[in-house]
């Protein structure tokens, strides 16, 4: 635990971090600003998030940008996102490079762009080596596709004599799905005030810990970030144990 909420918490930092970064269109509108400048105060958050991140010595960072149904929004506000993500891709992938970490973006990809795409690929490759943090950027992401495309290539390995249906397990399965090189997924974090998952890491967040905040995106600082991970501290992950044996467990650490 931190001694006081701006100081770096001391131990017990979780290792793989997943934001879903919800409020930028109600920040907007309280300032009476378009939508559009809410994602783009959006965008300074996720820099100062991945920053703190890497500062806290986080190995995963994982950020929900654009969700599978977001395509239902009006059609000016995604193309406006889509260039956003371009901008930002060409702009901050040097310095993502400069700090040691690896991105990578996880979703169905092929609705983008040819070129966005190609973006993505070259943002991907540069920082493929990258030891420092993995920061996955969720767009056109969805927890049932994630979970869907796992299981159609297990199908596949089947179909091609690979695999044995009966070989197909938890492990095989999570294998196949987005993040699994990762560690676990230990705190999930929701700005903007609402208590939903809206279908992201929907397999991964099994046993994750679950932060809920009403501070909109734009407005998440370090100090916020630094709560989030103060609260995490000081909950009592179980699996399924029961107090007791977590505790005799931690005592004989
Ligand atoms: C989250 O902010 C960003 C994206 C979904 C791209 P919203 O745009 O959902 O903001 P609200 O929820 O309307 O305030
Ligand atoms: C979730 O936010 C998706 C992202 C943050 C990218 P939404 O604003 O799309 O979620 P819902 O529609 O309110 O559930
Ligand atoms: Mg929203």
């Amino acid at each position: 635990m931190s001694n006081s909420s701006t100081d770096m918490p001391s131990n017990n930092i979780p290792q793989h971090v997943a934001v879903i970064m919800d409020g930028n269109g109600r920040w907007a509108k309280l300032q009476g600003k378009t939508r559009v400048s809410g994602h783009k105060a959006g965008v300074e958050t996720v820099r100062s998030t991945v920053t703190t991140a890497r500062k806290l010595g986080i190995k995963a960072l994982t950020v929900f940008a654009f969700s599978s149904e977001n395509w239902r929004r009006p059609e000016k506000e995604v193309s406006v996102l889509m260039d956003l993500f371009m901008f930002v891709l060409t702009r901050e992938v040097k310095r993502l490079h400069k700090h040691g970490i690896r991105f990578q973006v996880i979703g169905d990809l092929s609705r983008f762009s040819t070129k966005l795409q190609k973006n993505i690929h070259a943002a991907q490759q540069l920082t493929i080596n990258n030891e420092g943090m993995v920061l996955s950027v969720a767009a056109n992401y969805g927890g049932r596709w994630d979970i869907t495309e796992a299981a159609r290539k297990l199908a596949e390995k089947v179909a091609n004599d690979e695999l044995a249906a009966s070989d197909i397990t938890e492990e095989s399965l999570n294998e196949h799905t987005s993040l699994a090189n990762l560690p676990e997924l230990d705190l999930l974090i929701r700005t903007g005030g609402d208590f939903r998952i809206s279908n992201f890491l929907l397999w991964q967040a099994a046993y994750a810990e679950f932060y809920f905040t009403d501070t909109l995106w734009p407005d998440f600082n370090e100090q916020q970030f630094l709560q989030a991970i103060d609260v995490f501290d000081q909950r009592e992950r179980r699996f399924g144990q029961t107090g007791e044996q977590v505790t005799v467990k931690n005592d004989n650490l």
